[in-house]
């Protein structure tokens, strides 16, 4: 288990998807079977987190309540947090300051979906590094809508921008970031950026610049999807519904994480299967007891 705290940012408008995202988070949106927070959610799980905050707008967190409760279900606690205002990813680290408590973290966004042979080793190894920050590099054909890495010839990393018109690399800084306990007092020192957000990236160059920024690449064999148009969130659906049905296993599934790491018992499960029973969902969870 892990000893790092959780952050999902679940935040934001959802404006560039309205109008479905006008009267429901995007973070609720369906990502085929299940709703897009369940998989980002998963990928801390993976880590061996247990204690996670979730950063919602105000308005948005009854719902994420409804859908998540208190973890409890599934062996986890969730610590509810509050975002007023999208100002910024980095402003994370400000709010939820005092649920860290100095620890470690894991933020995740709430609309990154990561698939992957290997993903929960890559994880693992991410996790003990416990001073600096590390990041994740992938590749993209669309540097420029993304933070972009830059890499001297040794692919070392040398500066990390912000959709960059002339993207210096084709490597995308997804969105997890496994930082230090130092995070939320970088994060106080940094300025507003011309369009009035507390940048992650800013953050970032603060570890950059003191050489304890770690830039792992994630190979072709992980899947970094998108869901930021409708087009992308209907493929990132689509995906999901093709290696599921293909290999009749699920991915981005909380309580099989859950069962299988033994935070939660049969009886348990056996439990949240019976709720939902008229579902292909359930009968998945009836078939790992
Ligand atoms: O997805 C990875 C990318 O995420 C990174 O490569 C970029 O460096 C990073 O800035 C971010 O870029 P986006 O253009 O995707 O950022 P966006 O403003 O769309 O916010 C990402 C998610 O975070 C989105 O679901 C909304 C949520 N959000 C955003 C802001 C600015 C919040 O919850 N609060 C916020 O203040």
């Amino acid at each position: 288990m892990s000893t790092r705290k959780g952050l999902i940012l679940a935040g934001g408008t959802g404006s560039r998807l309205w109008p479905i995202t006008q009267g429901l988070s995007k973070q609720l949106m369906p990502i085929y079977d299940k709703p897009m927070i369940y998989y980002p959610l998963s990928v801390l799980m993976l880590t061996g987190i247990r204690d996670i905050g979730i950063i919602t707008t105000p308005q948005d967190q009854v719902q994420f309540q409804n859908l998540l409760g208190d973890g409890s279900q599934w062996g986890i606690t969730i610590t509810w947090l509050v975002q007023p205002n999208p100002e910024g990813l980095a402003q994370a680290y400000l709010i939820a300051e005092e649920f860290l408590a100095g620890e470690s973290s894991a933020m995740v966004l709430g609309d990154n979906i990561f698939f992957g042979h290997g993903l929960p080793e890559l994880l693992a190894s991410a996790d003990t590094q416990t001073a600096g920050g590390t990041v994740f590099g992938y590749r993209v054909a669309d540097p420029e809508r993304y933070g972009v890495v830059g890499m001297d010839g040794d692919g070392k990393v040398t500066k990390i921008i912000e959709k960059p018109e002339v993207p210096p690399s084709n490597y995308a800084v997804t969105g997890l970031y496994f930082l230090d306990g130092t995070a939320p007092e970088r994060a106080r020192s940094i300025q507003p950026s011309a369009r009035g957000e507390l940048e992650i990236v800013t953050l970032l160059e603060s570890y950059l610049n003191e050489d304890a920024l770690t830039v792992e690449r994630m190979g072709r064999g992980y899947a970094w999807l998108d869901t930021g148009t409708h087009g992308s969130l209907l493929d990132a659906g689509n995906f999901v519904r093709t290696l599921q049905s293909r290999q009749g296993m699920q991915t981005g599934c909380p309580e099989e994480i859950a069962y299988e790491a033994g935070w939660i018992d049969d009886a348990a499960l056996r439990v949240l299967a019976e709720r939902y029973a008229k579902t292909g969902y359930g009968d998945y969870l009836r078939g790992l007891l």
